[in-house]
This record gives structure tokens, C-alpha cells and sequence, in this order.
């Protein structure tokens, strides 16, 4: 779609482009197609007098400025909604294996560990089913890991900052302050977007509120959660394990502290890693850039206060 319509130069590695090869490039483009990786700030918005359309292959857009953007005038927008489901299994799968040290077995079997046959304390973990599972924030990503634990029969809290009636009612999921959340889960599973009020919401002080059995489970952004305060609360026995498909820095170095921890369940940054949606979020770039450029307002913008500093316009 978008070599079809427009002159689109495409980065042709497999790791992102550095700073630097962005603010060159930024120079002289009309759009710009990132992903979460590519940090898109002023200083690339200052070298852009062209730059109408930033569209993100990602939900999260952490990682563009967003008040720069729209005080200039450029459009930016994301992928919601097709990597919901997806996002969710992935969270799902972190907190079943992790409870149920799915990866630590078959390294166990792998590395010639199992000698004994069958053992009633072999690699014992917890129970999901009917346990309390405590959402971090229950968007749409949050709303459909709920949905996942109704399944498996389990008590749901839920900490936003706006009420969810329809997870209230639908899931008989509780809304409560986050302290009271950590307190009674089983299960902690984040899944707010990384914004300065979420930056380390997940504390040396929060994680000490949790249960020694509890688990925490993260595919949000890394830096919602303190790492240090982490690694230290899991080193320390304060809570029973944690998974991670993020991390503060990515890709994380192979000598961060946290990786040698057993009860630690590592991905990279792959939630949304199925054929199918990263085929629809693509598909979804190239139709707000279209959508732009057609002069319409973008399916997925998220600054919609940029329609009154640059309005829509056909001849971009
Ligand atoms: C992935 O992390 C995304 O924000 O889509």
C-alpha cells in the first residue's frame, strides 16, 4: 500500500536505524513509519520542516514526543486494538509458565537434570486456577487478560485510574487502590501504557506489599517497574518469580543481574508477535498514512489536537 502510493524509502536492516541516520532522513520526508524502537524527539522534529505523519507500528508510543509533535503540527498514530488478543495470550503465557516453571522444566529435562523419575516436590509451582489475579491497569490489553482469568476461575482486581463497569459486571472484577491490589493478588499483571505518573509504579515500596507466593508479570513497558527493586525483591525471596517480555533497556544487556535469577521468565519484547498481527498492524500504518494524505483525519491518531495547529489537507 504504501510503495503503491507514495516514494517511501525503506531502512533495510534488521536492527533500527541510529539517531543520527533518522535526523538525515527526517530532513527531507513527509511521513515517517517507526517503530518502538526509533526515538523521535525534537531533535528529529527540528530538522523536519517537511514532516507532516508520524505512524507507529506499535500500540505504545512512548517513544515519539508527542508534545513536540503536536506543536508543530505533525500528525502521529499507533496500532490499538488488532494486538489486544494477541498481547493478552502473551501475558497469559508468561503467567502460566512462570507459575508453573514452564522454562525451567524443560531446561531440567534438556540438561540432563531428571534422574528421578517422578518426585512429589519435582519443580512444584502455583496454581492459577482460582487464584486472584490483580490488573494494572485494565484498558484494552488489561480488559482482555480479565476476560483470560475468567476462564480459570479467578477472583479479578483491577487498579485504573477511571472506573470499568463493563469489567465490573461482565467479570465480577473488583476496582481497588493499587496498595490493596498488591496486597491481595496472586498474580500482578501490568499492562498500563509508560507515561511520566507510570514511570517505576512498580516500586521497591510497592513490591514490598506483595505476597512472598505472588508473581509479577510484565509486557507493558519496561520501565513501569523499578528493575533494581526488582531483581532485589526476587533476589531476597519477597516475591515468588516474575516474567518479563520488557525490560528498562532493550534489548537487555546479557549481564543484567535479573537474567540470573531461576525464578525470572525473560522475553523480548514479543507480546504482539503473531504472523497474523503484525501483518494487520502494519496494514494499519499504511492506512493512517493514506488517510493523511488523502486529506482525512487518521483512523488511529493520537493527538488529535494537532487537527487545530495543522488542519487536514489534501495537498500536504
Ligand atoms: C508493543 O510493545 C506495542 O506497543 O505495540
Amino acid at each position: 500500500m504504501i510503495k503503491e502510493r507514495f516514494d517511501a524509502e525503506v531502512w533495510p536492516e534488521y536492527a533500527p536505524p541510529p539517531k543520527e541516520v533518522i535526523i538525515q532522513k527526517a530532513r527531507n520526508v513527509n511521513a515517517l513509519a517507526t517503530l518502538l524502537s526509533d526515538k523521535i524527539d525534537a531533535e528529529v522534529f527540528d530538522v523536519a520542516p517537511k514532516l507532516g505523519i508520524v505512524a507507529q507500528m506499535a500500540v505504545g508510543f512512548d517513544n515519539i514526543d508527542l508534545k513536540e509533535a503536536t506543536k508543530r503540527g505533525i500528525y502521529v498514530t499507533n496500532t490499538p486494538g488488532v494486538l489486544t488478543e494477541t498481547t493478552a495470550d502473551f501475558a497469559w503465557a508468561l503467567l502460566m509458565a512462570v507459575a508453573r516453571r514452564v522454562v525451567e522444566a524443560d531446561k531440567y529435562v534438556r540438561t540432563g537434570q531428571w534422574k528421578v523419575g517422578w518426585h512429589p516436590s519435582m519443580l512444584s509451582g502455583r496454581d492459577v486456577y482460582g487464584a486472584t489475579i490483580g490488573i494494572v491497569g485494565a484498558g484494552r490489553i488489561g480488559s482482555a487478560v480479565a476476560e483470560r482469568a475468567k476462564g480459570f476461575n479467578m477472583k479479578i482486581l483491577y487498579y485504573d485510574v477511571i472506573s470499568r463497569p463493563e469489567l465490573e459486571k461482565k467479570l465480577d472484577a473488583k476496582r481497588v487502590d493499587l496498595d490493596t491490589l498488591l496486597r491481595e493478588s496472586d498474580f500482578v499483571s501490568v499492562h498500563v501504557p509508560l507515561m511520566k505518573e507510570t514511570h517505576h509504579l512498580i516500586n521497591e515500596k510497592r513490591l514490598k506489599l506483595m505476597k512472598k507466593t505472588a508473581y509479577l508479570i510484565n509486557n507493558s513497558r519496561g520501565p513501569v517497574v523499578d528493575e533494581t527493586a526488582l531483581y532485589k525483591a526476587l533476589k531476597e525471596g519477597l516475591i515468588a518469580g516474575a516474567a518479563l517480555d520488557v525490560f528498562e533497556r532493550e534489548p537487555t544487556p546479557v549481564d543484567n543481574q535479573i537474567l540470573t535469577l531461576d525464578n525470572v521468565l525473560v522475553a523480548p519484547h514479543i507480546s504482539s508477535a503473531s504472523h497474523e498481527t503484525r501483518s494487520k498492524m502494519a496494514e494499519m500504518v499504511a492506512e493512517n498514512l493514506v488517510a493523511f494524505f488523502e486529506g482525512k483525519t487518521p483512523p488511529n491518531l493520537v493527538n488529535p489536537e494537532v487537527l487545530k495547529v495543522r488542519p487536514l489537507s489534501k495537498k500536504f
